[in-house]
């Protein structure tokens, strides 16, 4: 479960990796084996690797971003585990949407439309009966499909209106799954957004350009001032 492919890390320092990669494995560790979300763990196993994989993925970059913004305590790190991991608990069993749907993919005449609509709220519902998930759990759940330019849903709040947390996962989320299932790497999947002047509004540019930074090994303030 917790193998990582070289494109998904590539360009990255090793040290960094390794730290981040340790993290990731202690976290999904802890949670996926819960008691409380085993039936949706499985669900996630079951609807194939690539979804499992994708939260793996998430968990990463959601990490990494924490890394590079110095945000590494550990209640932190856990809300954005769990975040990454149950942000689609309720919307697994919709078969006929794209795999991990934005809003600009999903046909607006899909009999599926209301029931994802309603996905980030009803998830947040959901997880609420888990006892290890505090409203910080619930606030990243559900809004885990608002857009920094105001485009998302379900409250089509934007900027920094969205709680932080969301935002880390939301992008985290994006690019991860730009990586499993377009089979990009890392960067090909940055460089994918930034030629997408539409959708780059979507995310917190502060949060693109840690990921960057990451890559390219020059602090945000080097790369600003280059
Ligand atoms: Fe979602």
């Amino acid at each position: 479960m917790f193998a990582i492919e070289e494109r998904w890390v590539q360009g990255l320092p090793p040290e960094l990796i390794k730290k981040i990669l340790e993290k990731t494995k202690e976290l999904l560790e802890h949670y996926l084996n819960r008691k409380e979300i085993q039936g949706y763990t499985k669900l996630l196993h079951d609807k194939g690797a690539q979804y499992l994989e994708c939260t793996v993925l998430s968990v990463f970059y959601s990490l990494l971003i924490c890394e590079k913004l110095d945000w590494w305590t550990r209640p932190t790190l856990e809300k954005v585990c769990l975040g990454c991991i149950l942000q689609d608990i309720d919307a697994l069993n919709l078969q006929n949407l794209p795999p991990l749907a934005e809003e600009d993919e999903v046909d607006p005449s899909s009999p599926e439309l209301s029931a994802w609509q309603k996905h980030p709220l009803a998830a947040a519902d959901k997880a609420s009966s888990f006892n290890f998930c505090n409203e910080s759990v619930r606030q990243i759940i559900i809004q885990h499909h608002e857009n920094f330019d105001g485009s998302g849903f379900p409250r089509h709040i934007a900027g920094l209106k969205i709680y932080p947390l969301a935002r880390i996962v939301r992008l985290a989320t994006y690019l991860s799954k730009a990586i499993i299932f377009e089979n990009y790497s890392l960067k090909t999947s940055v460089q994918q957004l930034l030629k997408n002047t539409q959708k780059i509004n979507s995310f917190d540019p502060q949060l693109i350009k840690q990921i960057i930074s990451a890559l390219t090994g020059k602090s945000v303030e080097e790369k600003e001032g280059a």
